[in-house]
């Protein structure tokens, strides 16, 4: 097996590293459900996972997952906006994990924008309890990706580094623009 990981497993191994059995995390981006199930296994039967996504198909196809897998009552499936994650969420976040870009299987015009994922990664920075992580899986070939990347970058590399630690993991020398992933730790 290789030992350098690709950024959505490192994504996953941050956030398993930090979350513990009965806290609370957050998929900011449900999808197609496979981060929110991870989730759901990670903070066991006494924790909870809230789940965001913009688009009908995407939290019924989410739902459908966690049934089949036995896992929908740890997770409370949230058919808004990431950007209004701090309406729903009243306590300390173990981990945030946002998935950036289009559906996969769906409208790849329907895409997270620079804006609202701003506004979204604002919030979770400050409902997670410190050791806790956010992290960003983003990707740069589709239209409007190279742009949502850059804020992000240009927003993170201002963080005040008392309060938080901030990671840039990219493969340099992979074809077809992959992902690369940023990791945001609150500082304990
Ligand atoms: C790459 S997919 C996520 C994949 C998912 N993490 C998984 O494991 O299957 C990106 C998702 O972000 C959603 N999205 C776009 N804008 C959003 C927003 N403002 N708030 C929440 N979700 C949004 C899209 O509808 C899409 O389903």
């Amino acid at each position: 097996m290789a030992v350098i990981k690709k950024p959505l497993k490192m994504a996953r191994a941050y956030v398993a590293a930090c979350v513990a059995g009965g806290e609370l995390a957050v998929d900011a981006t449900a999808g197609n459900g496979y981060d929110t199930l991870f989730l759901a296994r990670l903070v066991g039967a006494n924790g909870k996972v809230m789940a965001f996504d913009i688009q009908k198909k995407a939290i019924e196809n989410t739902c459908r997952r966690l049934k089949a897998a036995k896992m929908l009552s740890r997770v409370t499936l949230v058919p808004d906006g990431h950007e209004n994650m701090v309406h729903y969420i009243h306590q300390p976040v173990a981990a945030v994990m946002f998935n950036l870009g289009y559906l996969p299987g769906g409208d790849h015009l329907l895409v997270t924008r620079p804006k609202t994922t701003l506004a979204a990664l604002g919030a979770g920075l400050q409902l997670l309890r410190p050791g806790g992580v956010v992290t960003i899986v983003c990707y740069t070939g589709h239209q409007g990706g190279p742009e949502e990347k850059a804020a992000l970058l240009g927003c993170l590399s201002g963080l005040e580094q008392k309060q938080f630690t901030v990671l840039h993991y990219t493969l340099l020398n992979q074809v077809n623009e992959p992902p690369s992933l940023l990791v945001i730790e609150k500082r304990t």
